[in-house]
């Protein structure tokens, strides 16, 4: 938005303090991401147009002060509400408070804003995932949200789960059953609002721009591709046929902005016809999951790391004995070696503790990684089509053609040096670790399969001989 859309003449961030710094404080350590370089050398002062606006997703009125309500009515004319618990396990009372009460709240003080001209829920692709096919619009369920609202602010923890159970259970978690009963209290409370909801599917590290690679956090792919970088997951379960709808973050980004646009531009789409984006790669850039695991760890191959711990491998398995029998086998049994080991020499190992944190990451998004879904995109590709020529440069979202191979390799660059903190000048020194680690591992595998050949045979000859 500073670097494309020069004229926006302040951006407003609703923001938290957090672990004892203040929302302004918080904010300047962002900026100071290298994620910002290119912005501080474009517009020097662009760090006068953001204006942190304390407030808090739990507070009923969002915890604004007065002072500033007044301020947001009056200045904004556009919003991206963002702000969510994307923990995918939250009790249902703080995902639905975060989620869906907090909507509503951004929505009632909307309604308030004299020169609002577009509102963008961003919810996710993943929402209504209890249908194969997701169409651009909103779905009805057994439960509407103000009743769900009015549970959980009533009820006890118990009572709650009871009431819900039979309705929940269609979703895998607590977080996209909230993102879909928010995108009901969009329809309900947004009628005659100029909004419309943007659902991205997996986002990931920057693609193209401002800084090729880069990502902050361990969310998503990038939490299977930094443990398959230190060679510690090497077993996940999974479907490798299935399609794995991942859209970086620069083009989820750019088509995000230009749904605000879109919103305005159609007046007529408000009500019952809202427009609906479904920000997805399925249609116009295929990926397997399959496909992912395979480039990603030839990339984690290539680029190897010092901190890894073994060679970069990756097997992915769709049976569930199969699965649990690599596990206790692969990851488990030398967690527990090395940890008693380090132990009895005095040296402190935390793998066992390492594993449960990549376990937990893989469990909670095994639901998706076994399964596949199809989507309609077809609000998307007509803002594209009625974007000019140059606008689609400034903001390309067309994924028609996108080079999975190069973006992986990309992607796991920057994981190693934004995530992990790896100095690539060491690169040369991992690798020859590399070819150590290489030769261990084909060493004990074959020395592994001996030992079941070997086993078998006598096993058979104590039967039958
Ligand atoms: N990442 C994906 O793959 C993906 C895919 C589809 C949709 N989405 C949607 O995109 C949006 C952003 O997600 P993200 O992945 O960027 O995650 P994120 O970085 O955790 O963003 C969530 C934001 O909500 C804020 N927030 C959470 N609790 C709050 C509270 N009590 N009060 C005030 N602010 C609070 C967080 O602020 P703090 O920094 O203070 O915690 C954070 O800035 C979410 O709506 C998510 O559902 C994400």
């Amino acid at each position: 938005l500073l670097r494309s859309c020069p004229d926006v003449s302040k951006i407003f961030i609703m923001m938290r303090s957090k672990k004892n710094k203040s929302a302004s404080t918080r904010l300047d350590e962002i900026f100071k991401s290298p994620l910002f370089s290119r912005v501080k050398k474009e517009m020097p002062n662009f760090r006068e147009k953001i204006v942190p606006v304390v407030g808090e997703l739990y507070e009923a009125d969002l915890g604004f002060t007065k002072g500033d309500t007044d301020l947001l009515t009056h200045e904004i004319s556009i919003i991206f509400h963002l702000g969510a618990s994307i923990r995918f396990n939250n009790d249902i009372k703080s995902a639905t408070t975060l989620n869906v009460v907090a909507t509503r709240a951004m929505l009632n003080l909307a309604k308030r804003m004299p020169n609002l001209k577009s509102f963008i829920y961003v919810s996710t692709a993943y929402a209504n995932c209890q249908v194969k096919h997701v169409e651009e619009r909103v779905y009805k369920y057994l439960i509407n949200p103000e009743e769900l609202i009015t549970l959980v602010q009533t009820s006890s923890e118990n009572m709650i789960n009871e009431t819900l159970s039979g309705i929940i259970s269609q979703w895998p978690n607590s977080y996209t059953f909230t993102k879909a009963m928010a995108e009901m209290v969009v329809k309900v409370n947004g009628e005659r609002l100029p909004i419309g909801i943007f659902r991205p599917s997996i986002v990931t590290n920057v693609a193209h721009e401002p800084l090729v690679g880069w990502g902050d956090n361990y969310y998503t792919m990038m939490g299977f591709i930094a443990p398959i970088s230190k060679g510690l997951l090497r077993f996940v379960m999974c479907n490798s046929d299935c399609n794995a709808s991942v859209v970086p973050v620069d083009i989820t980004i750019n088509a995000l902005i230009a749904s605000a646009w879109d919103v305005f531009n159609q007046p007529q789409r408000r009500g019952d016809k809202m427009l609906i984006y479904n920000n997805v790669s399925t249609n116009d850039a295929p990926l397997t999951y399959g496909d992912f695991f395979f480039y990603s760890q030839i990339s984690c191959q290539k680029y190897p790391i010092k901190s890894c711990y073994w060679m970069p491998t990756l097997t992915t398995i769709r049976n569930k004995v199969i699965f649990a029998i690599c596990i206790w086998f692969g990851h488990l049994l030398p967690a527990l070696i090395i940890d008693t080991f380090g132990r009895c020499i005095g040296i402190r190992q935390r793998m066992w503790k390492s594993y449960k944190q990549i376990h937990d990451f893989c469990k909670a998004v095994e639901y998706f990684t076994v399964r596949e879904w199809t989507f309609t995109d077809n609000n998307i590709h007509a803002i594209w089509q009625s974007m000019s020529e140059s606008d689609q440069l400034l903001f390309n979202f067309n994924m028609k053609g996108f080079n999975w191979p190069q973006y992986w390799d990309n992607t796991v660059k920057g994981v190693h040096h934004y995530l992990l903190k790896e100095d690539l000048s060491t690169l040369e020194a991992s690798r020859i670790k590399s070819k150590r680690l290489y030769w261990i591992h084909y060493a004990t595998k074959f020395a592994f399969i001996l030992i079941v050949v070997v086993f078998t045979c006598n096993l058979l000859a104590n039967i039958f001989l």
